[in-house]
């Protein structure tokens, strides 16, 4: 899809109180067409950014006009400024081979890509599955390259954490998911269904394969640690779960969070020594109310607070589902929530919705619907902070 720069490129004067400079900040908006610096709408949806050296990338599933599934792969664009993005190309692409993991017309969403300093790697993770086969494979795949703009070499897919039991179990918790019987629960959504998948129906299930894992997003913590967090069970209930020191593994260490909650589209970030975690309902393609987690540990306890949204359709997201949280770098208290306006009648026009995360007094995140802003809007608050 091509358009002129011209119809998205606003130019304001934007005044940066906390320096009394004048400079000029170009505006983001949300839910319209986001051309990239050759004026074609930016094709990067479910994405994540990676800030690396001075530079910002971002990644995300390719769509195409007419179907959902991967017909080319992960896109990459960069930019110095979170505005402009040049497109770098796909950095990582689907295989010309049916007995491939990544056959093309696999299903291959939300791809994430940190950097591990220990080995200079850029390393990929993604929701797979595979080709022909709907969402039941519901796996994880990971990917390494030696450059932010790939190619990244896919390493495998499977589901996760094969034979290990959340470490953060009780006994009474044990004892009672040792009584689970899956051929007691021949219909699902009745209320012993439903206490039995929060004991770990599924969990027991699979937990010999390795669970599932859908929806997902990675997160570095300051002690170089990574997590990968995913909707597993069916997508009732969320994992944290931590990525070996290479970033390819899991280390078999994972908390459950939200047990029954049917909560997607996990994004975290870390504020103030607390870890925030903004989610979905499970509604397909069609935006929900985001609901919002906070644990003083990555491995909780986490607990549910009201949507952190506000203003027109703020109980559907903004139209949105939640992909990523972005620290804008080098600057305090500066977070953008970036979401996706999915659109699978014609899945490349899916929209963006990027917004600037606010902290109200007790610390808890805001996000108000605000059809266009720029960087600038740190600068006010971090004046009004003062
Ligand atoms: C919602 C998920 O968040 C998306 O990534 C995608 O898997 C759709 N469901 C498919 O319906």
């Amino acid at each position: 899809m091509k358009f002129g720069t011209g119809i998205w490129v606003v130019l304001v004067a934007g005044v940066c109180l906390s320096c009394s400079r004048q400079q000029e900040m170009k505006e983001i908006r949300s839910g319209e067409i986001w051309p990239d610096t050759e004026g074609n709408h930016i094709n990067a949806h479910g994405g994540g950014v990676m800030y690396h050296e001075g530079t910002y990338y971002w990644y995300g599933e390719h769509k195409s006009d007419t179907t959902c599934n991967a017909m080319v792969g992960v896109m990459c664009y960069s930019s110095t400024n979170l505005t402009d993005w040049k497109n770098e190309g796909v950095v990582f692409s689907v295989a010309d081979d049916d007995s491939s993991d990544i056959a093309r017309g696999c299903i291959l969403e939300r791809p994430k890509v940190v950097y591990n300093s220990r080995n200079d790697k850029f390393v990929m993770w993604f929701h797979l599955e595979l080709k022909g086969q709907g969402y039941a494979a519901a796996r994880a795949g990971v990917a390494v390259g030696d450059s932010p703009v790939g190619p990244f070499h896919f390493l495998r897919s499977e589901r996760v954490n094969a034979g290990c039991l959340p470490f953060d179990m009780s006994q009474e918790e044990v004892a009672l998911f040792d009584t689970l019987d899956g051929s007691h629960f021949k219909e699902w959504w009745t209320r012993p269904w439903e206490q039995a998948v929060k004991e770990g129906l599924f969990l027991k299930r699979d937990l010999e394969d390795g669970q599932m894992a859908r929806d997902m997003t990675l997160f570095v913590d300051d002690d170089g640690k990574a997590y990968h967090i995913y909707a597993s069970e069916e997508n009732l209930t969320l994992h944290i779960a931590e990525l070996s020191n290479d970033y390819r593994w899991h280390t078999g260490r994972f908390v459950r969070v939200a047990a029954g909650g049917m909560n997607e589209a996990p994004a975290l970030f870390k504020h103030d020594g607390t870890y925030w975690m903004i989610a979905s309902g499970c509604t397909g393609w069609a935006p929900n109310e985001a609901r919002l987690f906070s644990a003083k540990r990555i491995w909780g306890p986490w607990i549910q607070h009201p949507t952190p949204c506000v203003g027109p359709d703020a109980e559907i997201t903004f139209k949105g589902q939640s992909t990523y949280i972005l620290p804008v770098a080098g600057r305090r208290d500066a977070y953008i929530f970036m979401a996706d306006s999915w659109r699978p009648e014609h899945p490349s026009d899916g929209r963006y919705i990027w917004l600037p995360i606010r902290f109200s007094p007790d610390g808890t995140p805001v996000i108000e619907w605000m059809p266009a802003w720029s960087l600038n809007y740190f600068d006010k608050l971090s004046v009004e902070k003062q």
